[in-house]
């Protein structure tokens, strides 16, 4: 048998990371072999994924030479940033442009870069319907990860730029499940008006960018979308109405009180959902099922990925 070709896969103990990494070690008899980067070797989650035929090596996106040596030899690298551990959209660009030029040093012939829209495209600094946030942006995480594309294309790095989708498992880890109001009744509070969110179970991502790599070369230097589907907030609530036994009402706000909800990144994710609501053609235009399911024919749809997650949505 040829010798598996290795892929670096960024975040491997995280969703996105995490989903590619168990895509890869699943297809026992498939092209690639992962290799988990991580910050701790010996931490709960890179053992797990040691047990199961991974190679675990130390890599920061904080620190360029950690990436040098984690690229190494490898064939492919999956390269995320991660906003939410540090809300610095200069942070992230500077962490995508450690991990591009560690690609560009160690040769790396296929990265995946997990990337968004630069919204500013659509609503300019200039343009009052939502408010600049930290002085140069309107939605930080997505305007910093747009402007690191060039990191890649300016070294030549034969790069996939991939537009990921909302996880629903936001409602497990981020708090964004039904709550409880005054009246005893369970409602989702989105800011959506009636338009339709693309949203994914995490895990698909990796599992749809693993069909990336197995692609390679019709894949490089393309903008590829992935979604699980797209379902307005009466949808999502329906959904869960049948999943939980229990009814959950739609609560849509507009994006200004979502803004004003106080918790951190509520401004950033309020003009987010914004963004979303006033562009979903393009928005939802991006991110076509049937490609993602192309990629990953066992692609989840909501009702699939409640039926398997619904017991661990906190409802407070
Ligand atoms: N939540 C959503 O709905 C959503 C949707 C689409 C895209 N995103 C984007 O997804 C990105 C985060 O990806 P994710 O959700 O896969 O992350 P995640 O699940 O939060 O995973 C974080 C993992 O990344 C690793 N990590 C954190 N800081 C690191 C560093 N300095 N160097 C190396 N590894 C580091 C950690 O690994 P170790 O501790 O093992 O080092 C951790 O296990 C964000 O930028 C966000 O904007 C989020």
């Amino acid at each position: 048998m040829a010798e598996k070709k290795i892929i670096a896969v960024v975040g491997a103990t995280g969703a996105q990371g995490g989903g590619l990494a168990r895509a890869i070690l699943r297809d026992k008899g498939g092209p690639f072999a992962a290799r988990a980067i991580t910050r701790d070797v010996s931490s709960d989650k890179a053992r797990e994924l040691a047990k199961l035929g991974a190679e675990v090596v130390a890599g920061d996106v904080d620190d360029v030479e950690s990436l040098k040596r984690a690229f190494k030899g490898a064939h492919g690298a999956y390269c995320v940033t991660f906003f939410w551990a540090h809300f610095s959209p200069e942070k992230e660009k500077a962490n995508a442009r450690a991990m591009a030029e560690a690609a560009e040093h160690a040769g790396i012939q296929h990265a995946i870069w997990s990337t968004f829209e630069d919204t500013r495209k659509s609503v300019p600094l200039s343009d009052g319907r939502m408010p600049t946030l930290m002085g140069n942006y309107k939605v930080p995480h997505f305007d910093a990860k747009a402007e690191a594309n060039h990191y890649f294309t300016d070294l030549g790095v034969p790069t996939t730029f991939l537009l990921t989708s909302f996880y629903w498992d936001n409602m497990i880890y981020f708090g964004m499940g039904p709550k409880e109001g005054p009246d005893g009744k369970l409602a989702i509070t989105l800011p959506m008006g009636d338009k339709k969110l693309p949203a994914i179970a995490a895990e698909d991502i990796g599992a749809c960018a693993y069909g990336i790599f197995k692609r390679g070369k019709e894949y490089i230097g393309t903008t590829v979308g992935v979604a699980g589907e797209h379902l307005t907030g009466a949808q999502m609530a329906a959904a869960l109405t049948k999943a939980l036994g229990r009814e959950v009402r739609y609560n849509e706000v507009p994006p200004d009180v979502y803004r004003s909800f106080g918790f951190p990144g509520a401004e950033d994710l309020g003009n987010m959902f914004q963004f979303k609501r006033d562009f979903q053609q393009l928005y939802c235009g991006a991110r076509d099922i049937g490609v993602s399911r192309s990629l990953h024919p066992s692609l989840q749809t909501f009702d699939a990925w409640l039926a398997k997650n619904v017991s661990r949505i906190p409802l407070e």
